[in-house]
């Protein structure tokens, strides 16, 4: 059975990192096997890209040849790591993904949609997220928390934009969450991030548990299975007792 893939978004220094780690880290607990990967990145030669457009040597070309390269770069981790990952039955949580395109080159960057959506349909596909979790912050907050955490190195392509543009970026998340809220939760970042942690986790297992109780059925045992179309509680109860 083919994995979840699970996505975080957000402003700088929203957290994403942070809870892509700690979610991959409380699915492990229950078994489950999964891949914590980012973007721009998460295979060779989208790693080679990443370093291009963080360093600032793409932006002179302009956000539509960023977009191209970012597409690039999603197209080979998508080939290289999330689709066989998920094809055999792993989880994958990203750090960042289409949504980032949508948003930093699309809605901000002003790169025609047109654009977006063609370079979405090459290198995505059908690869969408089953769950997007949207951190959201004031921009202020979040940049005071990526300076703290660069300890006086130097900003990134996209730190280095003014905060009208990171305000502008937190906007823009919320449009895309609000027109998909199947796939999208908006999860508030401003407490700790245990806290927001369990947020998170309600939201997966309330979101994509029961397909995790069908791949995690008990095979059934002919002395106690339970009457035709009632599933196992085990699953279930593995699930309830980690939310708790
Ligand atoms: N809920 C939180 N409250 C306070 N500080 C936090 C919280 N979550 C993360 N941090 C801290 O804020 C900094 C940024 O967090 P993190 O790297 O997870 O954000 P990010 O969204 O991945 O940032 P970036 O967009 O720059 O990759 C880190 O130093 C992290 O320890
Ligand atoms: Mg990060």
């Amino acid at each position: 059975m083919r994995g979840k893939f699970i996505t975080f978004e957000g402003g700088e220094g929203s957290g994403k990192s942070t809870q892509a780690a700690l979610l991959a880290g409380r699915l492990r607990t229950l078994g489950i096997s999964v891949v914590l990967t980012r973007e721009p990145g998460g295979s060779p030669g989208a790693e080679a890209v990443r370093h291009v457009l963080l360093s600032g040597a793409a932006k002179p070309l302009g956000a539509e040849a960023e977009a191209i390269l970012f597409a690039a770069a999603r197209a080979d981790h998508l080939d290289q790591t999330i689709r066989p990952a998920l094809e055999r039955g792993a989880w994958v949580v990203c750090d960042r993904f289409v949504d980032s395109t949508r948003v930093y080159q699309g809605a901000v960057g002003k790169v025609e949609s047109t654009v977006i959506r063609a370079l979405e349909r090459v290198t995505v596909g059908d690869t969408l997220p089953d769950l997007t979790i949207v951190l959201d912050l004031p921009a202020e907050t979040g940049l005071a928390r990526a300076a703290g955490r660069r300890e006086g190195g130097a900003v990134d392509r996209f730190e280095g934009e003014a905060l009208a543009f990171h305000a502008a970026l937190r906007d823009a998340y919320r449009v895309i969450a609000a027109a998909e809220p199947e796939r999208c939760a908006v999860i508030d970042a401003a407490p700790p991030p245990p806290r927001i942690a369990d947020e998170v986790w309600t939201v997966v297992c309330a979101r994509l548990g029961a397909a995790q109780v069908e791949t995690d059925k008990v095979e059934p045992d002919p002395e106690r299975s339970p009457p035709d179309g009632e599933p196992s509680a085990r699953p279930r109860a593995a699930l309830d007792a980690a939310v708790s």
